[in-house]
């Protein structure tokens, strides 16, 4: 095909995700290699979002790309009832990577249905069917993690399934609160959840479920004790604590996951994105032991024909392998605290730029009308002039390609990038925040 028939092609047969599709033009991508893609007129991109905060280890991974080859010459696919090498050997490697507390893993496609599991499971275990999720937060968008969602892409599917409650996050930015420090501001947090949860009838909770950090509704960092807070109130209630890891996991902070940066450990861990980096799709759900040993005992009412595939596992295998042969958390947190340094320069230049948020390789820049009082750049939930799409245009026109999300714009690069890589990266973003400022009165 040509450039100009795929592109075609691509508006005329696909329906492309959270877009009205009048006037899509998408890029047609004829190669990449590692943070960098290229068009077919020539032109590189940096990946500055690891596309959809997946593709951590960048373009062009040789051991996944020879692990998956590898797998296909031996055999395909085989049900998931089946011992299959490549998806005990995953299995293993998670469980060993995560807290001692935790013994089992079921496989799924991706995030959206690792989070159906993740609640089916926990409602399973506790006999209890009500589940606690946040508004600013993004668990997928299948029907059950798209009532766990609490940002508008829950919209489409309300009034929605009864029992999904949602609680409110721990912004501290947005909400100002008028506390001197952070942990009162966890303090405050932490009662209001705990008025909720005996509101809502403690015993009929069967989990709360969270994004250990938040990610595309703005890199929101839990606060100090915050968690570990969450944790005590669900051992109070005898609730799950799930931490959805789907974006924050395998190495995005720093960590492996997210959840060792705050010393908690969860009843369950749903997973995907990072544990393949997209070289084939999967996800999945790790459970405790107790959970774990419950199934023992009782049915698992959970199947999926792909569980566990095994060319996923194979890319899964070479991936984990990839991140510990090359000291993948060591750049993480060297590029990580490059980036900071940085972002905190563009917050002080900008009068744009009201916060900027960051934990390892995952960071967001949240615009602001006004910085004293924190209006935001664009209204919640709409954008009638495109404003934050005129800036992504122009970020794109630099060859720094990312996504926004309400008034934030999110940087979270491949893995793999150096801070060399990074300072090239944030002049353009510099650049195109001096423009942005120019429109504010
Ligand atoms: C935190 C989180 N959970 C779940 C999902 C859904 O994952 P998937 O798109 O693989 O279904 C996403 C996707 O971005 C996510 O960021």
């Amino acid at each position: 095909m040509t450039p100009e028939q795929i592109k075609e092609n691509h508006t005329k047969f696909n329906l492309q995700s959270w877009s009205r599709q009048e006037g899509i033009n998408p890029i047609a991508i004829k190669s990449g290699e590692g943070i960098y893609f290229t068009d077919y007129d020539g032109k590189t991109y940096t990946d500055m979002s690891s596309q959809l905060v997946n593709l951590n280890v960048g373009f062009g991974c040789k051991p996944i790309i020879d692990a998956i080859k590898e797998q296909a010459e031996k055999f395909c696919f085989v049900g998931p009832s089946y011992a299959c090498e490549s998806r005990s050997k995953l299995a293993e490697m998670i469980i060993k990577l995560m807290p001692d507390n935790m013994a089992k893993v079921f496989f799924t496609n991706g995030g959206a249905d690792a989070n159906e599991n993740a609640i089916k499971m926990a409602r399973m275990y506790t006999g209890r069917k009500k589940v606690f999720s946040r508004y600013r937060s993004y668990h997928g968008s299948t029907f059950g993690a798209g009532n766990l969602t609490g940002e508008p892409r829950r919209f489409p599917l309300e009034p929605g399934v009864p029992g999904f409650v949602k609680f409110f996050d721990p912004y501290i930015y947005r909400d100002n609160l008028p506390f001197k420090t952070e942990k009162e501001c966890t303090k405050f947090y932490l009662r209001r959840l705990r008025e909720q949860i005996i509101y809502e009838g403690a015993d009929s909770i069967a989990a709360i479920v969270l994004e250990t950090v938040t990610g595309s509704n703005g890199v929101i960092i839990p606060p100090d004790g915050y968690l570990a807070g969450v944790r005590k109130l669900c051992d109070e209630f005898g609730i799950m604590m799930i931490c959805d890891e789907v974006m924050a996991g395998f190495g995005r902070t720093g960590k492996m996951f997210a959840f060792e940066h705050f010393g908690v450990k969860p009843d369950i861990v749903s997973f995907a994105k990072g544990v393949t980096c997209g070289y084939v799709q999967l996800g999945g759900v790790a459970v405790s032991r107790d959970i774990a040993a419950y199934f023992d005992k009782n049915v698992l009412q959970c199947g999926l024909t792909y569980s566990g595939h095994p060319l996923a596992c194979a890319a899964g295998v070479a991936c984990l392998k990839y991140y510990e042969d090359s000291n993948i958390l060591e750049n993480v947190n060297k590029s990580g605290k490059v980036l900071g340094e940085l972002l905190e320069e563009i917050k002080i230049r900008h009068k744009c730029v009201g916060d900027v948020r960051y934990i390892g390789l995952f960071s967001a820049v949240e615009l602001v009308k006004d910085k004293g009082t924190r209006e935001p750049f664009v209204p919640f939930g709409k954008d009638p002039e495109g404003k934050m799409g005129k800036i992504i245009g122009k970020l794109k026109a630099k060859g720094f390609m990312t996504y926004s999300h309400e008034n934030m714009i999110l940087i979270c690069p491949p893995l793999i990038i150096t801070p060399e890589q990074l300072k090239e990266e944030l002049v353009k973003l510099d650049e195109v925040l001096s423009d942005t400022d120019s429109e504010i009165p």
